[in-house]
């Protein structure tokens, strides 16, 4: 007997230990204390001490009655302040937030353009930041005297030394020109991506931004084919029926050469502060490869016809959202991009 009473104090000197709230005080007590607990069970036992132990068990019994009696009390007065060993944790403060990071909206975008072209059929491809004069002007039929070509528009590193003279790219386009070097037609591509422009930063420009190119060659393209592929595209981007339109435009790599018009998503078209009362909004450039194009990159202009365009991501995001500031994307304003 005396040894199971030793066992069950140091039993409970354990468990008082892990007495952190009410529940597992209340678990002690109903164990050792309670009407069924352990030490009701001993004294239930006690009649059938020998006698001449009577006396020490007794007083055994009674001391490690006494003694859960005060852990449980003093545990119980802890819980009541607040204070349990180990445990000074204010659970009725409100929990910590943590914010979860998320894509960035331009690359948001980027994956959702170039999958509304993937499943036409067109690949994607990343092309190079760091170019040459050949790739991102020459082979585009953009000749040396092209303003887009004087220092003031582009950014040259220095080539000291080097074959070529390379620079930042100015725009996605040097990527057709890489990708029809390394593959024949047919060519179904677009090539997302930074671009790089000495300009100055405001409202509705920045010197680092972003573009999508797109590219289709084969035989017999014709412009229909055009129309009917950025069609589809603003629908997908911008909502189910939106009209648009083709005007014709001039650029060095296409011939003919347009620019495409969406609905003004703000004023459906009625003209208002946005489109400057036009009705219109410009998203992107297009139009047919220039044969000069062809030739540069060892196609026959006679056998091959193709269509391309090309569209600034932050600006087609300013037009779906009605964002009126192009610097709010790199602002890391977490009220902004939140949003998306
Ligand atoms: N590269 C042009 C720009 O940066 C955009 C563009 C216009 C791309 C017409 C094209 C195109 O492929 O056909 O403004």
């Amino acid at each position: 007997m005396i040894e199971k009473i030793e066992s069950i104090k140091s039993e409970a000197l354990n468990e008082a230990a892990l007495i952190k709230n009410v529940d597992t005080l209340e678990q002690f007590r109903i164990k050792f204390l309670g009407r069924k607990g352990l030490v009701h069970e001993l004294f239930e036992g006690f009649k059938d001490v020998p006698p001449q132990e009577k006396g020490r068990t007794g007083k055994a019994l009674n001391e490690l009655k006494q003694v859960l009696q005060e852990i449980f009390d003093s545990k119980k007065s802890e819980l009541e302040t607040g204070s349990a060993a180990g445990d000074d944790t204010d659970h009725t403060l409100p929990g910590r937030t943590f914010n979860k990071g998320t894509r960035h909206l331009i690359h948001q975008a980027i994956d959702e353009i170039t999958s509304i072209f993937a499943k036409i059929g067109f690949d994607i491809y990343e092309g190079y930041e760091l170019e040459d004069e050949f790739h991102n002007f020459d082979a585009l039929n953009t000749p040396d005297y092209h303003p887009s070509r004087d220092m003031q528009d582009t950014f040259y590193v220095d080539s000291a030394g080097k074959d070529k003279k390379y620079l930042l790219r100015t725009h996605t386009s040097p990527g057709q020109v890489h990708v029809m070097q390394s593959n024949k037609p047919p060519i179904r591509v677009v090539v997302p991506g930074k671009v790089y422009r000495n300009e100055e930063v405001s409202s509705r420009s920045l010197a680092v931004f972003h573009q999508v190119e797109g590219l289709y060659v084969d035989k017999d393209v014709s412009f229909r084919e055009l129309k009917g592929t950025l069609d589809y595209f603003a629908w997908e981007f911008f909502g189910k029926g939106l009209k648009t339109r083709l005007r014709p435009s001039f650029f060095p790599f296409t011939e003919p050469s347009a620019e495409m018009d969406v609905e003004c998503i703000l004023c459906k078209g009625e003209g208002c502060r946005v489109c400057k009362h036009t009705g219109w909004l410009e998203i992107l450039g297009c139009g047919m490869v220039d044969p000069n194009v062809f030739k540069a990159v060892g196609y026959d202009p006679e056998e091959y016809t193709g269509f391309a365009f090309g569209m600034g991501i932050e600006r087609t995001l300013m037009i779906k959202h009605g964002i009126p500031d192009i610097r709010i994307f790199y602002e890391n304003d977490i009220r902004f991009l939140k949003q998306f």
